[in-house]
């Protein structure tokens, strides 16, 4: 098989990345550069990202990320093979940056142009880790998505199942904010987690003990809300002990939720695929070692391979995105120049 070298570009949300992937003949791919640009600070102060200002942002950075990731590569673009560009899901102004980013270069070079869908990226991310082999189940967690997926190949995608309101990393982030804690708010609300008690109060577990795959998350940040308006009424303030017991039961609640919807995920996967027991996540809440651990310990029961990639692999990036260009180019699936940014499209 031909050496294929691609570099991919990812703007959908609040991150600004570039990374050049080489798959060699013998299939083992590897990452020559990844360069992410994050926006946190830029939305801290508004209670969210604000599409108008990611966009600009996004605008502004993508040309500095592209030549960083080149030259950390060591190449230029005439050692390129492809460009791969999220296409969509996600905030229209962020994709459209990357899209035209994208094509302006294809223009430029006549490289082919490969359009990616941005959860295909996080699903295809286990098997540029671990070139683990088709089919597998997958739960993507991140602070926009929450879902169940086989993965059968490339474009072969049957979700299970996922979230009807919130997604878990949102649930995160809104209880950090909540209680004033910095964001990100699950590296902060997993770190007053640590010294809290996940017994002292307890949270809604909504969908739980419906047989499906679906999940709720929105009734837990209700509940939140109203048990700090009544702690702050009784002792006239949140104390430091509160926060803690409160963090530590709404991770629980979180955890206790993913681990039994996964549980009902894995035995319908395993139903289809008894011969290839493998569970990967993507996402930023895979990061949550609490949940990590619950999920492996799931995983070791069923007798299941649990495939977690790096951090910096299950967040948002754009080695994934040239991972899975590198599928569809060797798939033959390319994009003509018309191609158009999509806000929804689901997999
Ligand atoms: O995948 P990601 O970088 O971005 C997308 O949402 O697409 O995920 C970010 C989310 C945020 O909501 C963040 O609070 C959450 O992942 N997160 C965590 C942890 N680290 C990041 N949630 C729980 N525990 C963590 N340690
Ligand atoms: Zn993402």
């Amino acid at each position: 098989t031909q050496t294929l070298t691609i570099l991919g570009l990812e703007s959908s949300c609040d991150d600004t990345a570039a990374a050049i992937v080489r798959q060699t003949g013998s299939e083992r791919s590897e990452i020559l550069s990844s360069v992410v640009f994050g926006q946190t600070e830029l939305h801290d102060r508004y209670g969210g990202i604000v599409p108008e200002l990611a966009a600009r942002a996004h605008a502004e950075k993508l040309d500095i990320c592209v030549q960083d990731a080149l030259r950390a590569a060591g190449l230029s673009l005439g050692d390129l093979d492809a460009v791969a560009v999220t296409a969509g899901p996600g905030l229209i102004g962020g994709v459209l940056s990357g899209v035209m980013c994208a094509k302006g270069i294809c223009a430029a070079t006549r490289l082919p142009l490969i359009g990616i869908n941005h959860l295909a990226g996080h699903a295809l991310t286990p098997r540029l880790t671990d070139s683990v082999a088709y089919p597998y189940l997958m739960l993507l967690v991140s602070g926009g998505h929450c879902q169940y997926l086989i993965a059968r190949g490339l474009d072969d995608f049957t979700r299970l199942g996922g979230t009807i309101d919130d997604a878990p990393g949102e649930a995160f982030d809104k209880t950090a904010r909540l209680l004033g804690l910095p964001q990100p708010g699950g590296p902060s609300v997993e770190a007053e987690a640590r010294n809290g008690d996940p017994d002292r109060f307890s949270f809604p577990r909504p969908l739980v003990h419906r047989p499906d795959c679906n999940l709720s998350f929105s009734g837990l940040k209700t509940a939140l809300l109203r048990l700090r308006d009544q702690i702050v009424a009784e002792k006239g303030g949140l104390h430091r002990q509160d926060r803690a017991d409160i963090c530590a039961g709404f991770q629980r609640a979180i955890a206790d939720v993913l681990i039994e919807k996964t549980r009902r995920a894995l035995a319908l996967y395993l139903a289809e695929n008894p011969a290839h027991p493998v569970v990967a996540v993507a996402g930023g809440v895979a990061a949550n070692a609490s949940i990590r651990t619950a999920l492996e310990q799931l995983c070791a029961e069923s007798g299941a391979r649990f495939l977690a990639p790096p951090l910096a692999l299950c967040t948002d990036n754009a080695a994934m995105i040239a991972y899975a260009g590198i599928e569809r180019f060797r798939a033959g699936k390319f994009d003509a120049m018309d191609m158009t940014a999509r806000p929804r499209w689901p997999l």
